[in-house]
């Protein structure tokens, strides 16, 4: 059995469904403060929160869990720096209280949702997991923080981990069960797809940057094959390997322009965008090296094409206009798109 934290979120969903589609029975523990109940397709659902150490005691207890995903957290990086405190209090001492769970319940298996928003501004890409930490946001230093305890926990208690640093996350189940549905919506993809829809236009920051189109360079890996890689670190986990941290990503990275242009082509409509100015700590690249997880649990991106990705975020997007809330009412604007980056 896996507890599933967060699991009724965007990533940690697509991860349950992976899990249950190769064999494991997982029960998600979600406070359902950005998830959605309907996105547990049916497995069991725990309404609890992750800083609450009796909740998930009790949770690891009942459902006999052998191993934890932990995917709870928000993630929204410009809304950290307005409330760090918040921040550190969901996604620090979130993790600090699950890992106490596990450790009393004597659950040793922790797999950690982490971002390459612990590097920092990169002096070098792609990212490498050598490359220096130094988050610039709240957000990236609290993941960073966990990380770093994740080494006293397994000395002390057996847990042993694997940290996946993800680049941004990005389409939605190809069978289209799940997507994504965040309000307010901060990733460039949805966002065009509200544009292409009748909502703001699309905000391109920043056009001057040294890049092939004067357009930001970003990594989009597959939520399936984030999916993948989390059932590949539980394998491995399983079958005694050692703790570990590992990029997740494509490294192929896509300029805003072109995320644009497929979009377009994808949904056949235009979409209306303006120039807005450079975001602070937005640097003009960021992807990351993935040889290590390639090597290392014979990973391989599936759905790496954007095309792919953009074509499988479509067909959720168009089919569930509302989110998960499936029964769009007549004449209903699209969601709100935030100028905020996330994840
Ligand atoms: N989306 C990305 O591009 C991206 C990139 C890098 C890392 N990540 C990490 O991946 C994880 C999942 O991201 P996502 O995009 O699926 O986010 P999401 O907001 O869709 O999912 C997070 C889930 O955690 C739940 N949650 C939040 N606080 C909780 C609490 N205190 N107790 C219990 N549940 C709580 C929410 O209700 C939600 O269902 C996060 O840890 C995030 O930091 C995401």
């Amino acid at each position: 059995m896996i507890l599933v934290t967060g699991g009724a979120g965007y990533i940690g969903s697509q991860s349950a469904k992976a899990l249950r589609v190769a064999g494991y029975r997982v029960v998600i523990f979600d406070n359902l403060s950005a998830g959605h109940r309907e996105a547990a397709l049916g497995a069991p659902l725990i309404e609890g929160d992750v800083r609450d150490v009796d909740a998930v005691r009790c949770a690891i207890r009942e459902s006999r869990a052998s191993a934890v995903m932990h995917f709870a957290a928000r993630l929204v990086v410009a809304e950290s720096m307005h409330d760090p405190a918040g921040y550190y209090e969901t996604n620090v001492r979130g993790a600090l209280a699950t890992l106490e769970a596990m450790a009393v319940e004597r659950c040793h298996l922790f797999i950690f949702s982490s971002t390459c928003a612990v590097y920092g501004e990169p002096t070098e890409v792609p990212l490498r997991e050598t490359h220096p930490t130094a988050p610039i946001s709240p957000y990236g230093q609290t993941k960073l923080a966990v990380e770093q305890a994740l080494p006293h926990f397994e000395r002390a208690y057996g847990i042993r981990s694997i940290r996946l640093r993800y680049v941004n996350a990005a389409g939605a189940d190809p069978e289209g069960d799940l997507g994504e549905d965040h309000t307010p919506e901060v990733h460039a993809i949805p966002r065009a797809f509200d544009a292409a829809s009748g909502g703001p236009p699309f905000e391109i920051f920043g056009e001057d940057y040294p890049t092939r189109d004067g357009t930001c360079l970003r990594d989009y890996v597959h939520v399936a094959d984030l999916a993948d890689a989390h059932l590949r670190a539980l394998h491995r986990l399983e079958q005694g390997g050692a703790s570990a941290t590992y990029n997740v990503g494509t490294e192929r990275p896509s300029s805003v322009r072109e995320v644009l242009s497929a979009v377009e082509r994808v949904t056949g409509r235009a979409v209306p965008h303006r120039s807005a100015p450079r975001r602070p700590g937005d640097p003009a690249m960021l992807h990351a090296s993935t040889a290590r997880i390639r090597e290392a649990l014979r990973w391989v991106p599936q759905r790496a094409e954007l095309e792919t990705i953009v074509s499988d975020a479509w067909r959720w997007h168009s089919t569930h206009p509302r989110g998960f809330q499936v029964t769009p009412r007549p004449g209903s604007p699209p969601r709100t798109p935030a100028r905020w980056g996330g994840g």
